[in-house]
């Protein structure tokens, strides 16, 4: 990412969870908070109705719809699979590249018995705590971790904080190792292997890598790293699924899922009117440490 400048990439994120809540019936996840987390210019486009109608149109989602779906099915996935953890007596969550993500203002005081650990880039997470303290108080179980993934490793960062390595955590890294090199992905889920104690869970969503797709994904995945180049955060990380497979076990991870992306279709996005389908082009992975 640019550096002196909070991602854009997250602005766009958060814009699209506003505008899937805001205008999609029966939403696959819900953010009231997004609308007031993206930028002013995100707003402007959300609030003008021939804009909105145009980008909501079923042919516009076709195209659209892609990335909608990506953003909103990773942010499901992981809560859905986080209140399961939490069920099971985890109590810490870390939001690993955590952007414009809502959880602190939506869930924090209902999850006031977990404790909550937002660990992004300073000039993203400058931005974030501007607009949440701008929204209300900042729930006290929630702690801010910066990072640059490319200079610092994750465990060194929560040294800095109180996360306790010696308990579970839950960790979601989602919408950000598209934009890391495959390296940086690597040795962060090496280190996270390390740091996190038995039983912790991770999920993450990857790009596949651009050669392993056909057709119109592979154009479509052409278009958004253009889009991305424009936000001058480059696409720059994607995967063989099998490697990447063959390379977390050997870390020690064990795989409970990783969905594809008609999985994922077929799971939450399955006979929409508004026909909204989920790209091939990135899975969503869940893993668990030994
Ligand atoms: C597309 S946003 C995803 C945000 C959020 N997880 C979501 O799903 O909306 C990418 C996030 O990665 C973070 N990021 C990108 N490069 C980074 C780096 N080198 N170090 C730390 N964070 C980085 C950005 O600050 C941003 O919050």
């Amino acid at each position: 990412m640019k550096i002196g400048r909070a991602s854009r990439t997250a602005q766009a994120a958060a814009a699209i969870r506003a505008n899937h809540y805001l205008y999609a019936n029966n939403p696959v996840f819900s953010d009231p908070y997004a609308l007031h987390m993206t930028s002013p210019a995100w707003q402007a486009v959300l609030s003008n109705r021939f804009l909105i109608k145009s980008l909501n149109s079923k042919i516009a989602n076709h195209a659209f719809g892609l990335l909608t779906a990506q953003v909103v099915a990773r942010s499901r996935f992981a809560e859905d699979l986080l209140k399961q953890a939490i069920q099971k007596g985890i109590h810490q969550y870390v939001l690993i590249g955590a952007g414009l993500d809502s959880f602190t203002l939506r869930l924090a005081k209902q999850y006031s018995q977990i404790k909550i650990y937002e660990v992004d880039h300073p000039d993203t997470q400058a931005l974030k705590i501007k607009i949440l303290s701008q929204l209300g108080d900042i729930p006290d179980n929630v702690e801010f971790v910066p990072i640059d993934f490319e200079q610092e490793q994750l465990s060194d960062a929560l040294q800095r904080s109180h996360y306790d390595s010696g308990q579970a955590g839950f960790f979601s890294w989602l919408g950000t190792t598209h934009y890391l090199s495959p390296q940086t992905t690597l040795n962060t889920l090496q280190d996270i292997a390390i740091l996190a104690a038995a039983k912790s869970e991770l999920v993450l969503d990857y790009s596949i890598h651009y050669q392993d797709l056909t057709g119109i994904e592979r154009l479509g995945t052409f278009a958004v790293s253009q889009f991305t180049h424009l936000l001058s955060e480059p696409i720059i990380g994607a995967f063989n699924t099998w490697q990447l497979h063959d390379t977390v076990q050997r870390m020690g991870y064990q795989i409970i899922d990783d969905l594809s992306g008609q999985e994922i279709t077929q799971r939450y996005f399955h006979q929409r009117v508004d026909g909204i389908q989920h790209t091939q082009a990135t899975h969503l992975l869940h893993l668990i440490t030994a």
